[in-house]
Parts: C-alpha cells; structure tokens; sequence
C-alpha cells in the first residue's frame, strides 16, 4: 500500500493549485471517482492479510473523507469568488455623470435650401412645392420639350410602368404653380420651387438623386425683364455666399426659356486658376435660366401678351459643395458621420 500520507499530501498540493470549478471536479474525479487514485487503495484492500484490513479500511476512508472536505472547501472558496468578480463586473458606479444624447444637425443640403429660401422670402418670394413622381405632360410637353427631345430618353429619365416618370426637374412646379395662379386670379407671382429631382446618371459630379430650387416670376410685361432677372440672380449669389463673387451669364439652349443663358461663377476651390473641380477653366456652371417660353406661358392658360416672365433652376448639391468645400457629390449622400457631425451647431 502506498503511504497514505503522501497520498494525502499529495491531494491537498493539488486542489491548493485548483482555480476553477472545472479542474476542481477533474480533481474530485482523479481522487475520489471510480478510477480514482483512494478508491484504488481501497480496492487494493483484500490483497492484505485477514488481520490487517479492518485497520487499513479505517485509514483509508479517513484519507478519502479529509480529501471529501478538502474539495467541499475549495468549491466554497472559488464559488465565492465567481460570485465577486461578477459583482465586480456588474457593478454601476453611480457617481458618474449620465450618457448624453448626442443633438442631430441639420445635412449640409439642407441648410443650403434653408439658406435659399430664406434670401429668396427676403425678396418677396413664396415657396411652392410639387410631387415627386410626375408625368409627361409636366415634365415635358407643358415646357415645351418636343417628343423627340434627347432630354426624354430612356437613359435620363426613371419611368415607371405606368407611364408616369419620377421628374428630371423642378421645372415641372412651373406648370403647376402658373396653372393655379391663373385659376386663382393670382397673377403676379414669384416663387420658389425647392425639392429633389432624378436622372439616370452617378459619377464624381453626378448622383442619380439630387436637388434643385427652381425660380419663377411672372408679371406684367413690362415688370420682368432679362434685366430683373440678371440683377436678383446676381444679388442671390453673393448673399448666398456672402462675398462678391465674379458672376457670367453665357448664352444657353433650354426648350422652356428664351432666350436662355446659364449662370457661372468663378471656382471656389481655385478662385479662377484653374483646377480638376472647374475642369481647369477657373468657372463653375451653377444655374440656367431665361425668359419663360411664350408657348409655356399660353399653354399653362396665361395670356402670353399680357404677361412675361422669367425662370431659373439652380442646383443646390453643387452650391453646398461650393460653400462648404465638399469636392465629391457623392460624399453629400453617403450619411457618414464624420462629414455630418462637422455641421452640428451650423445654422443656414
Ligand atoms: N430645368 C433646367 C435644368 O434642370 C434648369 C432651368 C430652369 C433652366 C428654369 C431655365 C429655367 O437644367
């Protein structure tokens, strides 16, 4: 028989090494289970002589019971600390001051339209909107654009299949608004029309979504001019980006105005050197407008003798990614956080 004191010793050196309740029951296994190192011993017994197995039985289970109580310890011992740690890891320290919810702020588009449309109201201008998804008719044929215009081809235009299309322009809110004007006996008018529109098209410049503010001002011909409507897109530009910008007007085509031009400034990133933002030509194409087509006017029921007017649409990404310094479009709609949380606080 193997000396029982060293057996005991040998337990006790082992479950003081024990520090989880998995090695702890691997231990009970290795000393007290069926295969275990005391019930060995005890089935060793009846290789004893007669007289001395009474005596060693008695020895033996002592040794097992003091093994039994030193498990029951330390299984007392780790359960105690399981139960601090989690304590520990749960617990609150109530003195800290509380999580605060982080205030949104307004997307930078949006303090762009809140902008126009506040230098717009100062100059007696009222604000329109118009639906999304529109037809034909307003789209096109009401603003003159021809069956076989370019501009009504599938690839610039998002149809649905019931014919409807979801509007390429705010140009559409002209033909609505002039038609309830007339209707109401509300003529004169001037008004803003801001809102997103949809094309067929996504690169560096370009996002299948984007937004615009389209101008109008109907009046009695001989209070609109070209001359009006040059000097109130002048004065909206450099309100708008509060410093006196260098401003052309360059002859354009649209099939709604004539006659047309389109509105440049000079780059904003460059200031007229020249760079990739402005293509290397120091100017940057913000805006087109002109005198509102005769045909359109008589079409939307007003009477193109008596009244003129005039039109422009402006892009508001591109003026957002002027005065901000954005230098990719797509940046505006991507909602990473790190753009947006820099105009927390901004007011248009
Ligand atoms: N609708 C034109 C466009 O989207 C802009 C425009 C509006 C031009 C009004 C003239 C008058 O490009």
């Amino acid at each position: 028989m193997t000396d029982l004191h060293t057996l005991l010793n040998e337990a006790t050196c082992e479950l003081n090494t024990v520090t989880d309740l998995k090695s702890l029951d691997d231990c009970r296994v290795a000393w007290l289970g069926k295969q275990g190192k005391i019930t060995a011993q005890l089935k060793n017994l009846g290789q004893l002589p007669a007289d001395q197995r009474r005596d060693a039985g008695q020895k033996i289970n002592e040794i097992k019971n003091q093994v039994a109580a030193l498990i029951e310890v330390r299984l007392a011992i780790l359960n105690t600390e399981k139960i601090s740690a989690q304590l520990a890891a749960e617990s609150v320290d109530v003195s800290l001051p509380g999580r605060r919810q982080s205030l949104g702020s307004l997307h930078p588009v949006s303090l762009t339209r809140e902008r126009i449309s506040q230098i717009f109201m100062g100059m007696g201008f009222d604000i329109e909107i118009g639906p999304e998804i529109e037809d034909d008719y307003h789209n096109f044929a009401a603003l003159n654009i021809a069956e076989f215009h370019p501009a009504r081809a599938m690839q610039d235009t998002f149809y649905f299949d019931d014919g409807k299309l979801l509007r390429t322009h705010t140009s559409t809110v002209q033909i609505r608004t002039l038609k309830e004007a007339v209707k109401e006996n509300r003529l004169p008018l001037r008004a803003i029309a801001p809102g997103r529109v949809y094309r067929r098209d996504f690169d560096v410049t370009h996002t299948p979504m984007f937004h615009q503010v389209e101008g109008l001002c109907v009046d009695e011909a001989n209070n609109v001019s070209f001359a009006s409507l040059k000097g109130i897109i002048i004065e909206f530009l450099r309100v708008f980006f509060s410093q006196s910008i260098k401003i052309r007007f360059r002859a354009s085509y649209f099939p709604f105005t004539e006659p047309s031009a389109e509105v440049d400034i000079t780059c904003q990133q460059c200031h007229g050197a020249g760079c990739r933002i402005c293509k290397h030509t120091g100017w940057l194409e913000v805006l087109g407008c002109g005198m509102v087509h005769p045909r359109v006017l008589a079409m939307a029921g007003v009477d193109s003798e008596k009244y003129s007017g005039w039109a422009f649409g402006v892009g508001l990404d591109r003026l957002t990614m002027l005065r901000y310094n954005i230098s990719d479009l797509r940046a505006l709609f991507e909602n990473d956080l790190r753009l947006l949380q820099q105009f927390s606080g901004l007011t248009a």
